[in-house]
């Protein structure tokens, strides 16, 4: 079932993912994304948060892009270390950065990605202005992340079974927001044009990968028993591709 809905992901070893990823959906995201931001060979491509650099890797082998692979967090060694087994250290640079302070040229790059990192620095307003300063006029911004379903405007909108989700001290859900929210979001700065944003088309199928995936994971339990218990279907993930003006 994955070749057919997510035929490039298929070639990649499952362990490998979930071994070097928070919760092995890294390249379902991502390939869903490249759906609808189209790479070409050549191409610079910034992948912001990029954890354990597998979505850079996986960049870099079914497109044929130079990928510059920035987290705050992940040793640029380790990340460096995998680049080198995946032989394209040549196509593949790991930097340890922090997004709000990138060590980059002015309009370097062809297309930024990021995959489950955007709203841990983008929710500023003033977050993406800045990063279009790095990227080519006409050049793509393309990010999926956790979105609602419908936006919540007052913590009395929260169901109860979103709540510990909602309110968790070391990554609350408060900063996610609905399609329709990041859409204007993003328009409204005048910066870029957005192409896309929808809901994944392939949403159940990740969902259902994540909690077949995570099940045992104890860091991962409070989410999957909110989506066990969300009937009304509010959590979910999201797509959108932003032209540069
Ligand atoms: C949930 S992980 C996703 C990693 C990767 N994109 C993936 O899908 O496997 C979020 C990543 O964003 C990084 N991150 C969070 N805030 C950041 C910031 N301000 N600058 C750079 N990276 C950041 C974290 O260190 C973490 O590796």
């Amino acid at each position: 079932m994955n070749d057919e809905i997510f035929p490039l992901t298929a070639n990649y070893d499952e362990d490998w993912v979930r071994q070097n990823s928070y919760d092995g959906l890294t390249l379902y995201c991502l390939e869903s994304l490249c759906q609808v931001l189209p790479l070409e060979k050549d191409m610079r491509v910034l992948d912001l948060g990029c954890g354990w650099i597998i979505g850079s890797i996986f960049l870099a082998k079914e497109f044929n892009v130079q990928v510059w692979g920035v987290d705050k967090e992940r040793s640029p060694t380790g990340n460096y270390n995998r680049v080198l087994k995946a032989d394209c250290d040549n196509q593949v640079f790991p930097i340890r950065a922090d997004a709000r302070d990138l060590p980059f040229p002015e309009a370097f790059f062809d297309a930024v990605v990021s995959i489950d990192a955007y709203s841990y620095f983008g929710v500023d307003e003033r977050y993406l202005p800045y990063l279009c300063r790095f990227i080519k006029p006409g050049g793509l911004i393309g990010i999926v992340d956790g979105c609602f379903t419908r936006e919540l405007n007052s913590l009395s909108d929260v169901p109860a079974y979103l709540k510990p989700l909602y309110l968790d001290d070391e990554d609350p859900w408060f900063p996610v927001h609905s399609v329709d929210w990041w859409k204007n979001f993003w328009e409204k700065t005048g910066k870029v044009k957005v192409l896309t944003a929808e809901i994944l088309p392939q949403n159940d199928f990740i969902w259902q990968m994540y909690i077949e995936i995570c099940k045992d994971m104890e860091r991962e339990q409070t989410l999957i028993d909110a989506l066990q218990n969300d009937t009304e279907n509010l959590i979910a993930l999201f797509r959108m591709v932003g032209k540069k003006l």
